[in-house]
């Protein structure tokens, strides 16, 4: 074991489950094309998601078969089945045991099956943090907007994988401290390279929603400085609903005259210091696509400087806080209940 191996556990030491409950999301939906297989491993689980050829609806089962457990994901998808590549049994997408070659009466037995949902170009996956299949005590995002056609996709980003914990979106919603210092200087979209001259002030805020218990919001008003000049007519609202345990998340930046842009980002942990990040938006057909780029490009360059801090930081479960400091322990005792167990299915 390397020196890096032993700070990662120890880093690793310092936080709670790496994989609380929620909607996850798995893949994008053009990643899966009818008759597709997809092999996941992510939330301490090996799955595989396929697209049925007739329905061209979506499953993800448990990926070894309850046979001799070969991996499902070397098979194909027959009808609304997947095929395993080894004796040829038949799944269908609930899991249950439909065919074997050569018998006429198959036994009853069933592949754990979860909860999948399509919508906005992505498959998001119900996970319990018991790694049991539940019922989903609600359902991802809905945005009438995005639906009703007003807001449009503009694009999507991958970047690389961060090595941190799940939880670290969601501690730095309430982190009001760190705009100040880690936010405050300006830079080159979707870069790290600071302009002379110009800064960010930011006016956060955080609150639970009075109705759904699942949902939080961090809240900014965010405008420009130039040479400790403010300007506070230069700014936009930011409204960042936490739906979950981070591992959805979504901004609405609104800009007057404009119109709003609403970016997903999404996180799936592929093991406990290790998300896959993914970003996707859309926004008002007024808005010119360089003020898109910017807006999102910013958010970005944010999002990369908190990445160099999360990566190498632990967690205090007991941190020396001031009134500086937003709602931890708030926030803290709001994410505990993606600790708990939802009823089986
Ligand atoms: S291991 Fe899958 S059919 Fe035998
Ligand atoms: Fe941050």
């Amino acid at each position: 074991m390397t020196q890096a191996d032993v700070y990662e556990i120890t880093r690793q030491d310092t936080y709670p489950g790496a994989y609380p409950s929620g909607w996850y999301h798995v893949l994008d939906a053009d990643a899966l094309r009818p008759g597709d297989v997809r092999e996941l491993r992510a939330l301490g689980k090996h799955l595989v998601a396929f697209r049925g050829r007739e329905s061209g609806v979506v499953s993800v089962l448990d990926a070894h078969c309850l046979h001799q457990g070969a991996n499902l994901a070397g098979g194909d998808v027959q009808g609304d089945c997947i095929r395993c590549p080894f004796h040829n049994w038949s799944f269908a997408g609930d899991g249950c045991l439909r065919s074997i070659p050569g018998l006429d009466k198959v036994p009853r037995a069933r592949l754990r099956s979860y909860p999948v949902r399509e919508h906005y170009g992505m498959l998001w996956m119900y996970h319990d943090v018991t790694g049991e299949v539940a019922e989903p005590p609600y359902e991802p995002p809905a945005l009438p907007d995005i639906d009703d056609g007003t807001l449009r996709p503009r694009g999507t980003y991958a970047p690389r994988d961060a090595r941190m914990h799940i939880c670290e979106f969601i501690e730095n919603s309430v982190d009001f401290q760190h705009f100040a210092h880690l936010h405050s200087e300006l830079t080159i979209p979707w870069t790290q390279i600071k302009i002379p001259g110009f800064g960010v002030h930011y006016e956060p805020g955080w609150e639970l929603d009075p109705e759904l218990e699942h949902v939080a919001y961090f809240l900014t008003y965010a405008y420009l400085v130039f040479r400790g000049r403010h300007y506070r007519k230069s700014g936009a609202s930011v409204r960042v609903t936490l739906l979950g345990p981070g591992s959805t998340v979504w901004f609405r930046f609104t800009l007057p005259e404009l119109g709003d842009i609403v970016m997903f980002q999404t996180h799936l942990p592929t093991a406990p210091l290790n998300q896959r990040v993914r970003f996707r938006w859309y926004a008002d057909r007024r808005i010119p696509r360089p003020l898109v780029w910017y807006v999102v490009g910013h958010w970005i360059s944010q999002w990369r400087a908190d990445v160099e801090i999360w990566e190498n930081k632990i967690m205090r479960p007991r941190p020396v806080l001031v009134s500086l400091d937003g709602p931890v322990h708030k926030m803290r005792r709001w994410v505990k209940q993606f600790y708990e167990p939802a009823p089986a299915a």
